[in-house]
């Protein structure tokens, strides 16, 4: 059974009976931050009028803006593909939002061709994150907005 198998089936059980996309983004978040090993940052950058702003998280505070041009959540928002940094000093752009994190996975947050978003984990730990994560996310983005009106 992989790491996630049990995250899914958690989420589709936290969806049932609500199609808000907040309430569901907030639920999704604090279940990522709660089971996910080493995450010190679990949440979502919406987009908006060509800018990706803040939305439900969970951890320290952080940057409201990000502009399609900076970071790894505007590369993995224009590129439209998961974005997996292993060590976030490496990442040229990257936005230290908390200087703990050392590594980073970004998945966008697609429903057909329409770029709602992307869905942001930070960890402590270098490498934390890999192409297993990458793919349980983007299951995780699906059911999230498949069960949502967005
Ligand atoms: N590190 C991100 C910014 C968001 S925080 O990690 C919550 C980035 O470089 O896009």
């Amino acid at each position: 059974m992989s790491s996630y198998e049990q995250v899914l089936a958690d989420l589709r059980a936290l969806l049932e009976g609500e199609r808000d996309p907040l309430a569901n983004m907030a639920n999704c978040a604090a279940l990522l931050f709660e089971r996910l090993l080493d995450v010190n940052w679990a949440g979502f950058y919406l987009l908006k009028h060509g800018e990706l702003v803040l939305g439900p998280f969970q951890g320290r505070p952080a940057c409201t803006r990000i502009s399609l041009d900076r970071g790894v959540c505007g590369a993995a928002a224009r590129r439209r593909t998961a974005l997996v940094v292993p060590d976030v000093h490496e990442f040229p752009g990257h936005i230290a939002c908390d200087e703990r994190s050392r590594s980073e996975i970004v998945v966008p947050l697609l429903l057909g061709e329409r770029l709602l978003g992307v869905l942001d984990l930070d960890s402590p730990r270098l490498g934390r994150f890999d192409e297993g994560d990458a793919r349980g996310l983007m299951q995780v983005a699906n059911i999230l907005l498949a069960g949502s009106d967005c």
